[in-house]
């Protein structure tokens, strides 16, 4: 719905029984009752605002992705939309976190419906929603609760880039299934799940279905033109690096266009692109490469066996029309933060819990109200990322730029504004960001859900 300024949707969050897999179904847990849920749309400066309503039997937290949005509207992890019972609690809590149900007091406030305010005062950008209960993300995406937020300008509608049905986001996502087709978390499962030191799923759960927009392994018939893809890694912890096979004669067939925070200023083309949880690359693949009839596989080089294949595009062999899209050359001016104009810098290490399961920023496993940094509204701020094991870095209200890696220049993967830095083990990553607009609390954290859920969060607060 629209009206004036606002464009209005409401969902509701309900339980659903999909098909996914042949021959059975999935329970899953939905925004509106699909899987993914509704692409929203909005228009850079005019406000958007969704109401939830949770028909879930248990609490949950909406949070859109790359947002620049106030902290009453972000999302934060104790800002519960309770469910209609009113009562349930939190029975599945990963191990190492404190119990954070409605129950345990430490909510910021209940309701069965909320509403959230996006002033979307931002560029275009590839966004997406998704749970952010705390202690409770990893099952509650796990089952479902993720999708598209596009945000559109001018800026890039001036631009020849391919649209209508050929700009196609797609969201790639692992699950692992029971044989009666239900999703299986294995935290969930009593049988599976022996909290200890040891925990198995320290590193975060792996499913062995990859499913693209809740298809697994879907074929696409492109014609011989070119296609915008928004790729989205929407896996609670598993990284891709993925590739076209064969790839078109020349190489550089994934030609990024975009990353999480909107239009790179220029293409930049790759062979192969490694991509982390919550990350977006925006990519252009041109078919018209490709003989009529080729299939061409979306390849996961880090997988291996059902994970190592993505999904096909069959090029069809019908003939074309002409194609009326083309790559400018230079794609948005935008400018860049600057390093030597840093207020402060800060360092943040993301390490695992000495002695214990769980995992920790500066030590500390994330304690709602206790932030680890102050911000003032309006200053550049240099942020270092320091890490022990595979952590992709999310952080909330302003996107940023990545300044260095590990002492020299940005990776191939790191360009443009982004929200989402991934980290390998032993690393170190600085990034420039301005903070802009909002005063409140907002979030750092390891988008590794299953580490998410395991504490690896820190509130700033910006003032
Ligand atoms: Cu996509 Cu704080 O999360
Ligand atoms: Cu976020
Ligand atoms: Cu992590």
């Amino acid at each position: 719905r629209s009206s004036g300024t606002t464009d209005v949707y409401e969902i509701t969050q309900q339980t659903a029984r999909l098909r996914i897999l042949p021959g059975v179904k999935t329970t899953a847990w939905t925004y509106g009752g699909t899987f993914p849920g509704p692409t929203l749309v909005s228009r850079s400066g005019r406000r958007t605002v969704v109401r939830h309503r949770n028909e879930l039997p248990h609490p949950t937290v909406v949070h859109l992705h790359g947002g620049h949005i106030p902290y009453g509207s972000d999302g934060y992890p104790t800002a519960l939309i309770l469910p209609r019972s009113g009562t349930a609690s939190n029975p599945y809590g990963m191990a190492g976190m404190p119990d954070m149900s409605p129950e345990a007091g430490a909510r910021d406030d209940v309701a069965t419906e909320r509403t959230y305010t996006y002033p979307m005062q931002q560029r275009a950008a590839t966004l997406w929603y998704h749970d952010h209960r705390m202690g409770f993300t990893g099952p509650n995406v796990w089952h479902g609760l993720a999708g598209f937020h596009l945000v559109h300008d001018d800026e890039e509608e001036a631009l020849p880039l391919p649209r209508g049905e050929r700009d196609i986001p797609l969201m790639i996502a692992d699950r692992a299934f029971a044989a009666d087709g239900s999703f299986r978390y294995p935290a969930l499962d009593p049988a599976q799940h022996t909290p200890g030191v040891t925990d198995p799923y320290m590193d975060g759960v792996l499913g062995d279905v990859l499913l693209v927009n809740g298809a697994p392994w879907p074929v696409l018939e492109p014609l011989r033109l070119r296609y915008r893809l928004r790729l989205l890694n929407a896996s609670n912890a598993r990284r891709y690096r993925l590739t076209l096979d064969p790839p078109p004669p020349g190489g550089g067939g994934l030609v990024q266009i975009g990353g999480d925070g909107g239009l790179l200023e220029r293409p930049l083309a790759h062979d192969t692109l490694d991509i982390a949880p919550a990350e977006r690359f925006d990519v252009i693949v041109d078919f018209s490469r490709y003989r009529p009839g080729t299939r061409v596989r979306l390849m996961n080089q880090l997988g291996s066996g059902s994970t190592a294949h993505v999904m096909c595009f069959d090029v069809s062999t019908a003939r074309p029309p002409a194609d009326d899209s083309r790559i400018p050359d230079r794609l948005s001016a935008t400018a860049a933060p600057r390093p030597e104009r840093a207020a402060a810098t800060r360092t943040f290490h993301f390490q695992r819990r000495a002695g214990s399961t769980g995992w920790t920023i500066n030590g500390r496993p994330y304690e709602p109200g206790r932030p680890l940094a102050t911000v003032r509204l309006g200053t550049t701020e240099l942020w270092r990322f320091v890490t022990d094991f595979h952590h992709p870095v999310h952080l909330h209200l302003n996107h940023f730029q990545v300044a260095a890696r590990n002492g020299r220049a940005p990776g191939p993967y790191d360009a443009g504004w982004k929200d989402t830095v991934d980290l390998r083990p032993a690393e170190s990553v600085e990034i420039v960001t301005r903070f802009t607009d909002y005063p409140g609390r907002f979030m750092l954290h390891c988008h590794n859900l299953e580490h998410e859920d395991m504490a690896m969060m820190a509130d700033f607060v910006t003032e």
